[in-house]
């Protein structure tokens, strides 16, 4: 975990709301919320497997965004690199979701805006996405739930949470 004492703000206490509102993929695919031009259609993305903090996942095939809304993550790949991020909006914790302009994602609660490699571009939230710790294994990407870097607070760990295909 983040070095760092778990405020309301944290994300253990944003994925124990983001539980409360778990139909939220659910929802984005039945309402049949239009797919990234950028970046094809955001699609629920199964964990392979979770031991403890660590969740495996497939390496995207293609360029997406991916919702696990179990654990909490967004799984993008966006030319060449792959990221996980935390579900919630780093600003008040509302779940994310694919921009239908496809240019990134968006937070319905106040409007900000992020681009697919989690970079902040407009809104009330103060930092860009939160990174979740992230590694490849053989043909899988590892993700650690429980840790993730804050790109104000920890810029260099939040700038090295990507694999380079
Ligand atoms: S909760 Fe997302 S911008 Fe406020």
């Amino acid at each position: 975990m983040s070095a760092h004492d778990c405020s309301p703000d944290c994300p253990i206490a944003r994925r124990a709301f983001l539980r409360d509102v778990g139909a939220f993929t659910a929802a984005l695919v039945a309402t049949g919320l239009a797919p990234s031009a950028a970046l094809g259609a955001a699609t629920p993305i199964r964990a392979l497997s979770r031991e403890r903090a660590e969740v495996r996942y497939p390496i995207p095939a293609k360029d997406g965004v991916r919702f696990d809304d179990e654990n909490e993550v967004i799984v993008v790949r966006n030319v060449g690199k792959v990221y996980a991020f935390a579900l919630s909006c780093p600003h008040q914790n509302t779940a994310l979701k694919a921009d239908p302009a496809g240019t990134g994602f968006y937070c319905t609660k106040h409007e900000s805006r992020y681009r697919w490699d989690g970079q902040f571009v407009s809104g009330r939230a103060t930092r860009n996405m939160d990174r979740l710790k992230i590694r490849r294994d053989g043909n899988a990407i590892v993700v650690d739930v429980d840790t993730w870097y804050e790109s104000d607070s920890e810029p260099a760990p939040w700038a090295a949470a990507v694999i380079t295909l």
